[in-house]
């Protein structure tokens, strides 16, 4: 008998660009990311070798999700995540599908909530390279009660890590990546753009 993991139509979540995501088959609060059989492998490792290093750092992962393991699946090898969910058990749904709805007190709501995030991101020193609204879910917990949750984009390129050992290193680091690229991230959504900010100058 194989114990690799059989991911199923039934439990396909979403796919991105470089992965597909799928229920745990065996845990309701997992999820399960399997990379497309064309993309560069070094993406995947550097991805767990970053969160695994947070949560080394016990860094506060209340907008982020544990990473849980590697498993063998019959898509190849996959990287387990915990499953964002509403407190009504259904998967969350992302930040563009909301911004898209284009309600005003949602979009009030979320400028400032971006802000709290890329503020929680600097003092705890977790470097991102991508967050657009793709890459965050938001989190029902309640009768207008919601969180951001970042999902993908966590993490950098580099060779030599610098950015994974020192606090200041990263804080350059990210504070250069959204300076230079949140408009483009949010430019489906002028009114976001609008409301969101540079990191100052130090
Ligand atoms: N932890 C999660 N909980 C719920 N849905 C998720 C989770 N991770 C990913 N997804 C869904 O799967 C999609 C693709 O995952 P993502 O990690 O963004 O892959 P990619 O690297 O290809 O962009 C996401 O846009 C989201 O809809
Ligand atoms: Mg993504």
């Amino acid at each position: 008998m194989s114990d690799k993991l059989l991911l199923t139509p039934p439990l396909f979540v979403a796919e991105g660009t470089d992965r597909k995501c799928f229920r745990h088959p065996d845990d309701e609060n997992r999820c399960v990311k399997v990379l497309h059989p064309d993309t560069e492998a070094g993406r995947f490792w550097r991805e767990i070798c970053y969160y695994s290093r947070l949560q080394r750092r016990a860094v506060d992962f209340r907008h982020l999700t544990p990473y849980r393991g590697l498993t063998e699946t019959n898509l190849g090898k996959a990287a387990i995540f915990d499953l964002v969910l509403d407190d009504d058990g259904r998967i969350s749904r992302s930040l563009a599908y909301y911004l898209a709805e284009n309600d005003r007190r949602f979009n009030d709501w979320v400028v400032d909530e971006i802000e709290h995030l890329k503020q929680n991101f600097y003092d705890q020193w977790i470097v991102f390279h991508d967050l657009n609204p793709t890459n965050i879910l938001v989190k029902r917990l309640g009768f207008d009660e919601f969180r951001l949750v970042v999902i993908d984009g966590i993490g950098h390129n580099h060779f030599i890590p610098l950015a994974s050992y020192s606090a200041a290193f990263a804080r350059k680091k990210l504070v250069r990546v959204w300076n230079r690229r949140y408009r483009q991230w949010y430019s489906t959504f002028p009114v976001v753009v609008r409301g969101l900010k540079p990191y100052p100058a130090s």
